[in-house]
């Protein structure tokens, strides 16, 4: 089975969709952290981020994977090729760039060829932009998560003070307005909602309260 959450940044994808699979016991995929993983490689290399083939080359030449932590359930370390860059491709520097390097279109053949790949193995909550549009259209369960945009800064701005980077609110806003923009306008696989996803605005919601909406979507598809 699929489950296929999207949303904008800050909506609780990923803590939802990381919950979600721990109480389902499926896999989980953080789509984000791919592309996030190939701007670091992008930075690293020095790849022109407004040069989409040579991006494509390198999403194409870079190996992405997912460690456990033993004992955890779920992955909770991302390597590229071999290096751990949990930390790298969280940083206000690999923030900028995911947008030129997610909206090149090889580099998104490239993700989403692999998505599937690990997706089709086992069952698994997948969490993106496109998961239900373009990369599990056929998905059993799509979720879109929503919320309003000064909602989802505070809790970006929640992480970012935890990881012990600087967290502005205001800026945080602007920087999600700002990807909200650029990942909704973009050419390539722009973010939108599939017409079958289930809406779930989790403005004022508790954590737990939205993975037993979520859940509860799931059992009702089985
Ligand atoms: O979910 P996130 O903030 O980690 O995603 C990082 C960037 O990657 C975000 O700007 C949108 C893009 N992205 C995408 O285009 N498609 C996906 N399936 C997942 C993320």
């Amino acid at each position: 089975m699929i489950v296929a959450i999207d949303g904008p940044a800050g909506s609780g994808k990923s803590t939802i969709a990381r919950l979600l699979a721990v109480r389902l016991g499926f896999r989980y995929l953080d789509t984000g952290a791919m592309y996030r993983s190939v701007a670091v490689a992008a930075l690293d290399a020095g790849t022109p981020l407004d040069d989409p083939d040579a991006l494509g080359a390198l999403a194409r030449a870079v190996r992405i994977s997912f460690e456990h932590e033993p004992g955890e359930p779920l992955p909770t370390r991302v390597l590229l090729d071999g290096r751990d860059v949990t930390a790298a491709i969280r940083t206000p520097a690999a923030d900028r760039a995911v947008s030129p390097v997610s909206a090149a279109a090889p580099v998104r053949v490239a993700m989403v060829a692999l998505q599937r790949e690990i997706g089709s193995r086992a069952d698994c909550v997948l969490e993106g932009r496109d998961i239900g549009t373009v990369v599990f259209p056929d998905a059993e369960v799509k979720v879109y998560l929503t919320a309003t945009p000064e909602e989802r800064a505070s809790r970006r701005a929640l992480d970012r003070a935890a990881a012990g980077h600087e967290a502005d609110h205001a800026a945080v806003l602007a920087d999600i307005l700002r990807r909200d923009t650029h990942d909704s306008t973009r050419e390539a696989s722009p973010m939108r909602r599939a017409d079958d996803a289930h809406v779930v605005d989790t403005t004022g919601l508790t954590i737990e309260q939205v993975v037993d909406r979520v859940a509860a979507l799931v059992e009702a598809a089985r």
